[in-house]
């Protein structure tokens, strides 16, 4: 079905004006990760608003290194009042000693929107933009997986102590992405690779803890910087929950494993592995295992979706 964005953006203003006033803009919270959907979300209301809104970025302490500040720059640049919140103890804590992913996932969505909740509160404010869009739900509701960001579906909405806004959640990601142009958001928005909700707590298979997630994001940052020019939908590492034998200064060690996973897909419902040329991957895991000396061994994931997942958790 052809997509018209322009007209898409017509009606979605038109509706948001339906449920909030210019008057109420301090009413509204949006909380932003710096991606393509939850930054779409907060520009469609605060245009449908005519005014600016607050958006919070949670500094939960699963992101990229660096993430926090650019992203704010980047809020406040499009101008949102944006700010950061730092909620790295209570998503720590709640993660601790889960191992499983789906608890691991529901830890974190009870963590997030509790700190949510607090903020509106405090704010004195009501409404949260989010967003939630239609791949989310599908996979929730299918029972894939429990994607931290579906509340109304599930029954749990009202829990929080807000009423929800969530302006694209019938859209899949290439709409998000036309519509992120028809708003006139840079590039770097439009074309973000997605960035799960729950962050890196789910590319580490296992419990969470914050010497993984650091070393993790040594790992990102090698992966993300050497497959920038590779075409994918998404490219990253996991840290798998396993050790493996390897060789330093003639001696044995053992050390974590990594996996890594580049795949190439439209919509997020089928994935396909990307098949990178071998002399990249060994520079990669060269580059991993030398200037992170803690990984012992990087693997290439060759499954598509499905019946893989694109994360591992
Ligand atoms: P899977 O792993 O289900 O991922 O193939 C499909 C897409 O969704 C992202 N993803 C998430 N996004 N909250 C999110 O906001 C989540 O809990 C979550 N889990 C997976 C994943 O990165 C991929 O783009």
């Amino acid at each position: 079905m052809r997509f018209d964005a322009k007209e898409y953006l017509e009606s979605k203003l038109s509706d948001i004006r339906k449920v909030l006033r210019p008057e109420e803009s301090d009413k509204v919270l949006a909380a932003c990760s710096g991606g393509v959907d939850s930054t779409v979300s907060a520009v469609l209301v605060a245009r449908a608003l005519g005014r600016p809104i607050r958006a919070v970025y949670i500094d939960d302490g699963l992101r990229r290194k660096g993430e926090p500040e650019r992203v704010l720059s980047v809020l406040n640049e499009l101008g949102l009042s944006a700010f950061i919140y730092d909620a790295k103890k209570d998503v720590l804590e709640a993660l601790k000693g889960k191992i499983d992913a789906e608890e691991k996932r529901k830890a974190f969505r009870d963590a997030f929107y509790t700190v949510l909740g607090r903020i509106i509160r405090e704010m004195g404010a009501e409404y949260l933009v989010q967003g939630t869009i239609a791949a989310d739900i599908v996979e929730t509701v299918g029972g894939i997986k429990t994607q931290h960001n579906v509340l109304e579906e599930l029954g749990i909405a009202d829990k929080y102590g807000f009423k929800l806004i969530e302006p694209i959640k019938d859209l899949y990601k290439p709409q998000v992405r036309m519509l992120a142009r028809e708003l006139g958001l840079p590039a770097e928005i439009c074309d973000r690779k997605p960035f799960p909700g729950p962050g890196l707590a789910i590319r580490i298979v296992g419990e969470v803890t914050w010497e993984k997630l650091e070393l993790l994001r040594r790992v990102t940052e090698i992966v993300e910087e050497e497959t920038s020019d590779i075409e994918s939908f998404q490219s990253f590492a996991v840290l798998l929950d396993m050790k493996a034998t390897g060789i330093r200064d003639g001696k044995r060690v053992y050390g974590y494993i990594v996996a890594l996973r580049i795949v190439s897909s439209e919509d997020a419902m089928r994935a396909k592995f990307v098949e990178v040329p071998h002399g990249r991957l060994r520079r990669i895991s060269t580059r991993i295992v030398s200037e992170v000396p803690e990984v012992s061994r990087v693997l290439y994931d060759i499954t598509d979706k499905p019946p893989a997942t694109i994360e591992f958790e």
